[in-house]
């Protein structure tokens, strides 16, 4: 396979192509004597570094690691991947949230096996149109796995950048993702792309830090623009968050003749695929027994009363908050009908943790007490 020619570094206003230049040669410098022994480093397997980035494209690098470890010992190739339940996919992914990432990496497993001979396709633009791969995973991996001359832009490298050069466009803007791909584009290296990006992320990761960067031991303090004029603080710029909102839920663990009710989410939207229990958004002015009495019946079809008060759940999603109240229910009557989710399974408790559940849940799982779920009900 033969790639075209690397072209030149464009120019940046403030700085020369010998500047680019040293950024470059002291960036790669850095690296290979500073990065850390991270799993995914270990090969040039393009399996395993997609796998990587998808993991990385949303989680801080401690946490990935193991999943990532677990993930490649499930399913070391891409042919196990595409060939495994996507309920084993999502159990593997239990905990890492933004699941859309691990349905659409076995649907586009499943792609390659079926259309591209189980070969991941070197062609940017092939391997972009596979479900779940944008700009960020393409570049990622074809400049990792393959040398190619893409550049990648994380938070990171944003962060890095926009000190690096004083950027004075917010990175939570939505016009700055071009602007800062841009930047990267003139600035990766052409010899060794995937390094070069692997760099400028680990720079942001372990010397150029949201809060107390250490200048010190920056390769790039020499020529960063920020560093000089004494405002590394100033960057990046960031438009002010909104406030999220807080949703009320009420959940129930509906009991019947010692096992409990749960119920699969439909695949696409938040948490696709992914079983709980069922329940949902409290009304105003509506009591959380009242909540959770209603949403089941909707839900599910079952009429139930409430038995006794779990426990009280706080979770943060990126866009909005959870307060969640849990209680258990006898079903009373009723057969299931599910209107929302595509699946329900009355299931024994020892046998819960077989399945994936949202970390909401999970966070109150281990508190179901097993007595009150086989004593006798009345
Ligand atoms: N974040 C995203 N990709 C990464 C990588 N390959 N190494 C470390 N951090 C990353």
């Amino acid at each position: 396979m033969t790639h075209p020619k690397p072209k030149m570094n464009q120019q940046i206003p403030g700085f020369s192509s010998a500047d680019i230049g040293l950024i470059q040669k002291n960036l790669l410098h850095w690296y290979n004597t500073h990065h850390r022994h991270l799993p995914w480093r270990e090969s040039c397997d393009p399996y395993r570094i997609w796998v990587s980035e998808v993991m990385l494209q949303q989680t801080q690098v401690k946490t990935a690691v193991p999943y990532f470890l677990a993930f490649v010992d499930r399913f070391p190739t891409l042919e196990s991947l595409a060939r495994a339940d996507l309920e084993k996919v999502l159990k593997s992914w239990e905990g890492l949230g933004y699941y859309a990432r691990a349905r659409n990496l076995h649907k586009a497993a499943q792609q390659v096996v079926q259309h591209m001979d189980g070969r991941i396709p070197h062609r940017f633009s092939d391997f972009k149109a596979l479900p779940g791969v944008g700009d960020y995973i393409a570049s990622a991996v074809m400049s990792m796995a393959f040398n190619q001359v893409h550049a990648v832009v994380d938070a990171n490298v944003k962060r890095v950048l926009a000190r690096l050069l004083c950027l004075d466009i917010p990175v939570n803007q939505s016009s700055a993702h071009t602007r800062f791909k841009a930047v990267a584009d003139t600035l990766v290296d052409r010899t060794d792309p995937g390094s070069f990006n692997q760099a400028l992320m680990e720079l942001g990761a372990l010397v150029c830090t949201p809060s107390a960067p250490d200048c010190g031991r920056c390769p790039l303090a020499h020529p960063c623009l920020a560093l000089a004029g004494c405002q590394v603080s100033r960057y990046p710029l960031r438009l002010k968050a909104k406030k999220i909102p807080c949703h009320h839920i009420s959940t129930g663990i509906v009991i019947k003749a010692g096992r409990v009710l749960v119920t699969r989410r439909k695949l696409d939207g938040l948490l696709g695929g992914l079983w709980e229990f069922p329940g949902g958004k409290r009304k105003n002015k509506e009591s959380a027994e009242d909540a959770c009495i209603r949403e089941i019946k909707e839900e599910t079809g079952l009429d139930v009363r409430i038995v006794s008060f779990l426990t009280h759940v706080r979770h943060a999603y990126t866009h909005f908050k959870i307060e969640m109240d849990i209680f258990y229910c006898d079903y009373i009557s009723g057969d299931v009908v599910l209107d929302g989710p595509i699946d329900h399974k009355w299931i024994a408790p020892e046998n819960i943790h077989r399945l994936a559940f949202p970390t909401a849940n999970r966070k109150f799982i281990p508190l179901i007490d097993r007595s009150v779920i086989s004593r006798k009900q009345t």
